[in-house]
């Protein structure tokens, strides 16, 4: 089994002061960044791109960037990501013509590689390319916007994947995104997550590291 993650999601940051968001949710004990990236045609809003990556890691941000992106099409973009300091990738299987070859490309730059199942995607597009992931990404909203309730269904899927990562018998994360809070984290990875995305849980309140260390206790509960 994996350690634990938590990722906060940039999404819900102030990004008049993100360095400083940034700076802040780690130092509170979070473990990776969650960077959703988002093109108002795949999802309907309009995020950040390669250049704010860069200049996170140009403010002196170490920690893992674990980008989300929610872009069709996806090969044009990854070696910009890779490049920016991106450590992993995740993306669409609706938003790639060839979803074994974006893996490929992805790792082949040196970056870890993640598929991301939307709500009502099924889980047969893990068939073929599980063993070359790195991670799942289980959406439990569906992508564009922060702040939605998490679909109850998500939890079932959670299960599903976990036996067949566990059938697999390689180090693959179980990342979940998506109304992820600190009275629903224990229940989600009693499902089988070991990595959490929360945006709105963590940025909208007032201190970072209460409410992370009360979602890393009631997953450990
Ligand atoms: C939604 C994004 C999520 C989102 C999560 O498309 O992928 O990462 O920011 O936000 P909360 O935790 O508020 O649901
Ligand atoms: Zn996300």
């Amino acid at each position: 089994t994996q350690s634990t993650v938590i990722a906060p999601s940039i999404l819900s940051a102030d990004f008049a002061r993100l360095g400083e968001e940034v700076d802040n949710v780690l130092k509170a004990g979070a473990d990776w960044v969650h960077f959703d990236v988002m093109d108002n045609h795949y999802v309907p809003n309009l995020t950040i791109g390669p250049m704010v990556c860069e200049a996170l890691r140009k403010h002196g941000v170490t920690a893992p960037i674990d980008v989300h992106l929610m872009v069709e099409p996806v090969d044009r973009i990854v070696p910009d990501f890779a490049k920016a300091g991106a450590t992993t990738i995740s993306f669409h299987p609706e938003a790639s013509a060839h979803v074994h070859r974006t893996i490929q490309l992805i790792k082949s730059l040196g970056c870890k590689a993640g598929l991301v199942l939307n709500p009502g995607t099924p889980l047969e597009v893990l068939d073929w390319v599980l063993d070359d992931l790195d991670m799942v990404l289980l959406m439990s909203v569906n992508p564009g916007f922060g702040g939605q309730s998490f679909i109850p269904s998500a939890l079932e899927k959670l299960r599903r994947v976990r036996e067949r990562i566990d059938r697999s018998g390689r180090a693959i994360r179980l990342e979940i995104d998506g109304g992820v809070k600190a009275d629903n984290i224990g229940e989600i990875a009693a499902a089988g997550a070991d990595t959490f995305v929360a945006g709105s849980a963590i940025f909208n309140a007032p201190d970072y590291a209460d409410t992370i260390g009360r979602m890393k206790a009631a997953v450990a509960a």
